[in-house]
């Protein structure tokens, strides 16, 4: 993986393969942005007429190369779009993203430079966070040499000599990013090799090296403790379900966060078979057992003060001949039964179970993450999560939050009249499908029935944003993004804080 460190040495002393400087769009043309002062003074003050003449405009995503002269150590000059020039301090997202595109441009390079505009901890850690989640790449199944390795070592230049803050600043981003991209590598392991059971040990070998507790409910105990929702789901796959429970408590804690995280490691819609064409990604159905699972230990790195408890609903979704049939009733955890029409919506059945089992330890809120609906994708497209709760106050501010982090998401509503077709049509409680109109707002509304009373509960629909179909931009590459890690993150340091 690769390394991060902060340094205060001049841009000019160092020693690196390329040194990255930021460039904006000003209104009279490119402008070079601060950090970068030391190049600019290499190229005799002329540095933005030359990148210009390379083509370069400062929009985002952009880079460009140029050899250096004089007056460096480092042989290459990279320059990253910011976007619009701005007095007083870019936004930490432009910085994030800036660094991610840096850090991709230079897989193969031994050590970059970040040279960018980095004087307050916040940007200095949004530097460095964008360009350790940019390095990222998934290697796992490729053989040696197939491809470029990721950059080895990131060195952050921060204006702030010596101070205590920069360092602080890139070890939380160190912490975070790690995080992260373990998840990113959870979502984009092949699903023959992560299963409900194969996930569990991997959380039970993080609690051991984090000192975090956790208990895993396997099939057996599944089946004793009455999850008719995880049961129901796994029974028809070969990798029998698993609960896993996995906390993070802290001794000067005075509030208790629930995360619940739906972790379908395969997705075949079951007796409801998806057709060909929506199954190939359908690894990513555990995003957000991975995202709850990354929050967790990243709060136990960043040694927050307020308990933090994971629960990660693991199950495969297969069709067999003792696969759930559309038109069998489950009895969920704590005896509300569901009549399921349609055995593609799994991810409720499973969440509504850890839902239940979260509420009885009486957490202060629950938040719950998953890739639940394709119509929340219809809705809001492939980069932006839907948030619905139990409470405006909370949905608004799991939205801010999501916004303070650079996570784009959209307030949707839970209206009363959809809650009818999933309890008109059914024999039993609750049918699993109700109207199809509003799919995304249907199912989050079958969640809510499972929050135990006086409990505060958000549900993040993130099937958009988990999964990168495209091509590579900013800090987020194709494939598993990590999606709501860093909204959960922020959410408990502004409980602890608070
Ligand atoms: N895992 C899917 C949702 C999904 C779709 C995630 C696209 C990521 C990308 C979920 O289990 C599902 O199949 N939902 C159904 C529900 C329907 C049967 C009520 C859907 O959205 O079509
Ligand atoms: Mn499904
Ligand atoms: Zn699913």
């Amino acid at each position: 993986m690769t390394a991060l460190s902060v340094s205060t040495s001049s841009a000019a002393t160092l020693r690196a393969d390329a040194l990255v400087i930021g460039v904006a769009k000003g209104s009279k043309g490119l402008v070079v942005a601060s950090g970068a002062e030391a190049v600019t003074e290499a190229f005799d003050g002329k540095l933005a007429e030359v990148l210009t003449t390379l083509g370069a405009t400062g929009a985002e995503g952009e880079a460009v190369k140029l050899p250096t002269t004089s007056g460096l150590k480092a042989p290459l000059v990279l320059a990253v779009g910011l976007g619009e020039a701005v007095e007083g301090g870019y936004e930490a997202e432009a910085l994030r993203r800036a660094a991610g595109v840096a850090a991709r441009t230079l897989a193969g390079a031994k050590k970059a430079a970040l040279a960018l505009p980095a004087e307050s901890a916040e940007e200095i850690e949004a530097v460095a966070l964008g360009g350790l989640l940019g390095s990222y790449s998934f290697g796992t199944y490729k053989g040696a040499g197939s491809g470029k390795e990721p950059v080895g070592e990131l060195v952050v230049l921060a204006a702030r000599k010596g101070s205590k803050d920069a360092k602080a600043a890139v070890e939380r981003a160190t912490a975070l990013g790690e995080e992260m991209n373990r998840a990113r590598d959870l979502i984009n392991t092949a699903p023959n090799d992560l299963n409900p059971k194969s996930f569990a040990a991997i959380a039970q070998a993080a609690g051991k090296e984090h000192g975090l507790k956790v208990e895993v409910l396997d099939e057996k105990a599944l089946t004793k403790g009455g999850f008719g929702g995880l049961m129901g789901v796994g029974v028809g796959s070969a990798n029998p379900p698993r609960l896993v429970k996995i906390a993070y408590t802290h001794p000067k804690a005075r509030a208790t966060l629930a995360f619940v995280g739906k972790g379908i490691t395969y997705d075949s819609g079951g007796i409801s078979l998806k057709p060909a064409g929506h199954n190939e990604t359908m690894k990513c159905d555990m995003s957000g057992a991975a995202a709850v699972f990354a929050a967790v230990v990243a709060a136990k790195r960043l040694g927050l003060a307020v308990n933090v408890t994971g629960w990660l609903a693991l199950a495969e979704n297969m069709p067999s001949g003792s696969a759930t049939r559309p038109g069998d009733v489950l009895r969920m955890y704590g005896g509300k039964t569901v009549e399921v029409l349609n055995t593609d919506a799994e991810g409720r059945l499973v969440l509504a179970d850890a839902i239940v089992r979260a509420g009885e330890e009486n957490p202060d809120v629950i938040v719950d993450v998953a890739t639940l609906t394709g119509a929340m994708v219809l809705a809001l497209g492939n980069r932006t999560f839907g948030v619905m709760a139990n409470d405006d106050e909370l949905r608004d501010r799991l939205h801010a939050t999501a916004g303070a982090v650079g996570e784009q998401s959209w307030p949707m509503p839970l209206p009363a009249e959809l809650r009818k077709g999933m309890t008109d049509t059914t024999v039993a409680d609750l049918a699993n499908m109700g109207e199809r109109m509003g799919g995304g707002l249907v199912a989050g509304l079958f969640l809510k029935e499972f929050v135990a009373e006086g409990i505060d509960w958000a549900h993040l629909d993130i099937a958009g944003p988990a999964f990168n179909e495209g091509g590579p931009f900013g800090y987020t590459p194709k494939g598993g993004t990590a999606s709501a890690v860093r909204t959960l993150v922020r959410f408990a340091e502004d409980t602890a804080g608070a």
